[in-house]
């Protein structure tokens, strides 16, 4: 596999919060090409792993990769919010990682519509047994609807403006190229390319994505669901790549850990989440708005 595919994200901090060391099973529910999970089997010759990824493509690349180490591996195409509906043995598993939002191969391949830099199709699913597609988003939502997507997953402040834009040209012809949504994004944000300064195209293509891919639904009822589902001692690390899915992460991880939760509570193991390293960033830009939580669960009664 070229490793320039995608590079694994604060890959020692997380495989360290995991505790990875111990028998047992580890989940990687966002298993993208299996950078964390490879590792994971290589360190623990005695870890098996449960990989599930919406993207069926990926799935078949990780596959290839874990190859040596198969007799340990189960991997599902799945959603990881279905974790519950599988078959895995609760309570051997030791760690749950969940490392969010799209790897750098989905991005970069032109034909899933992820990166507003390359011409493609506006598909963005990860999951093409979707039927949704940001394509189809911008033909259909009512105006009001755009704008609180662009305002609320993307954070744009023209959210209105372009939301009136979009409505104006589907009168007339239909949206469905990655460069042609940039060009209205430019126009309606009067863009001028500035060092430092993020595209507006791309809080756009962002809000686009969460949509099409329902990223933010059931977040926070996965991580109490799954941390009612394991053993004491359990670990979960997540990863999130903007403010919006950290938030939900926070807050559910904050609300276990409060003693009134009941039966199924955690110690949290990051007081603030963890960043990558200067070093990191400058190795792998994308991996400039990463942040790791991480908790694990309490003995019964403690
Ligand atoms: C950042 S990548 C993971 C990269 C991986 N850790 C590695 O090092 O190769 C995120 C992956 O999660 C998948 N994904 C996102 N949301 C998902 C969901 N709800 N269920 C399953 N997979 C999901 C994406 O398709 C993508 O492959």
């Amino acid at each position: 596999m070229n490793p320039r595919e995608h590079i694994p994200v604060l890959l020692e901090e997380s495989l360290a919060l995991l505790d990875i060391g111990r028998d047992g099973i580890y989940i990687d529910g966002t298993l993208g090409l299996a950078g964390h999970a490879e590792e994971i089997l290589k360190r623990n010759p005695r870890a098996r792993l449960v990989g599930i990824d919406l993207d069926d493509r990926s799935i078949r690349k990780a596959q290839a990769r874990l190859q040596p180490f198969e007799d340990r591996v189960d991997l599902y195409h799945a959603d990881f919010k279905c974790i519950p509906e599988l078959d895995i043995d609760f309570p051997a598993v030791r760690g749950i990682l969940l490392d969010l939002g799209m790897s750098s191969y989905q991005l970069d391949t032109a034909d899933r519509g992820f990166g507003h830099s390359q011409e493609g199709p506006l598909d963005m699913r990860m999951d093409d047994r979707n039927k949704l597609t940001a394509a189809k988003i911008l033909d259909k939502y009512p105006e009001p609807k755009l704008a609180q997507l662009f305002r609320e997953y993307g954070e744009l402040k023209q959210a209105a403006k372009l939301a009136r834009k979009i409505a104006s040209v589907r009168r007339t012809q239909k949206i469905e190229s990655t460069t042609h949504l940039r060009g209205l994004v430019e126009e309606v944000c009067h863009w001028i390319p500035q060092r430092g300064k993020i595209h507006p195209a791309a809080k756009v293509f962002q809000a686009l994505r969460i949509e099409v891919n329902q990223e933010l639904q059931g977040l926070g009822e996965f991580l109490i669901e799954a941390i009612g589902l394991v053993g004491p001692g359990t670990r979960l690390a997540v990863i999130s790549f903007h403010s919006l899915e950290d938030r939900i992460v926070k807050h559910t991880l904050a609300r276990l850990s409060r003693p009134e939760y009941g039966d199924s509570v955690i110690d949290i193991l990051t007081k603030h989440p963890v960043v990558p390293s200067e070093d990191e960033v400058a190795r792998n830009p994308r991996s400039r708005s990463a942040k790791l939580r991480a908790a694990v669960k309490r003995p019964h009664g403690s």
